[in-house]
């Protein structure tokens, strides 16, 4: 256990399951107080389950993030719960399941997409910053994507989600650095959680597993933890001097044009 978040108050969106659920539990490792929340009630109960384990406080909330006031009475409701509010890691996200070219659009899945990654994180750090901003301080994650950071590892709307979430995190940091406020971002790569299971269990019926993780320099694809150690170290004060910063957590993923292994 580090000191850096011990005993620190936070709240994480879409905990029932994948990064989210990885990071309630490394938190709770690290000895943090926990308000966890997500869309499904099964996901979200389980999460507790593995969090009490652990022997760490835990409050747990059904919200759907993309719900403004749902996501104020969170918020509002960590804050009495534990009387501050250190932490925010926005990280509740959907695909959309909608993958085809631009001029086949649909702006319905558009708009579900852009409420719950965008708005759903704008909202949490709106009511999140105002107590932060009050307390002086404060940090918050977002969980935003390497498919925000460059095309093809997402469909359409959620690459344009993601990229807005990036920026979200530079225009919040600005706003709030002054108040000690600090915001930050982590870019996935492919990692198996709920989201990608689809794409596991396929690759698996091919015997094309290793494929999954050819694209990354490291050779393979990421683990939940992996995820939850970068938004630990960006939420604790290990990373006081960083704000408004995208860090891609993605095997070298976004970082070379080429093929892998191209000049072996
Ligand atoms: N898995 C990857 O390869 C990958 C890559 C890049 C980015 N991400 C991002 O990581 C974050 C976590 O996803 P994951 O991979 O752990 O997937 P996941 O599906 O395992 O977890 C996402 C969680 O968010 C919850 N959720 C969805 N809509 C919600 C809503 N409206 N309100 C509240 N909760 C909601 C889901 O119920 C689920 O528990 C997402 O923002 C996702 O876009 C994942």
């Amino acid at each position: 256990m580090t000191a850096a978040i011990h005993e620190r108050t936070a709240v994480i969106t879409g905990a029932g399951s994948g990064i989210g659920r990885a990071t309630a539990l490394r938190f709770a490792a690290e000895g943090a107080r926990l308000t966890i929340a997500d869309i499904d009630e099964d996901g979200l109960a389980e999460t507790r389950r593995q969090v009490e384990q652990r022997a760490a406080s835990v409050e747990s909330r059904v919200v759907n993030v993309a719900d403004e006031s749902a996501v104020a009475d969170l918020v509002e409701a960590a804050h009495h719960r534990w009387g501050s509010l250190d932490i925010l890691c926005n990280n509740a996200g959907i695909t959309g399941g909608s993958y085809g070219p631009v001029t086949e659009e649909d702006a319905d899945v558009w708009r579900r997409v852009l409420d719950v990654n965008l708005l759903g994180a704008m909202y949490g750090t709106k009511y999140a910053g105002r107590i932060m901003r009050d307390q002086q301080r404060g940090a918050i994650v977002n969980t935003a994507s390497v498919a925000g950071i460059r095309a093809g590892a997402g469909g359409n709307p959620y690459s344009a989600s993601k990229a807005a979430v990036i920026n979200l995190t530079q225009t919040s940091a600005c706003d709030l650095g002054q108040y000690g406020v600090r915001v930050n971002a982590v870019c996935p790569g492919l990692t198996e959680t709920g989201m990608t299971r689809r794409v596991f269990d396929y690759a698996r019926e091919q015997g094309k597993e290793s494929k999954l993780g050819a694209r990354c320099e490291l050779r393979r694809y990421g683990r939940p933890e992996e995820l939850a150690a970068a938004i630990l170290f960006l939420a604790s004060d290990e990373a006081s001097f960083i704000t408004g910063q995208a860090l891609a957590v993605d095997g070298g993923n976004t970082a070379s044009l080429n093929m892998p292994g191209m000049k072996v």
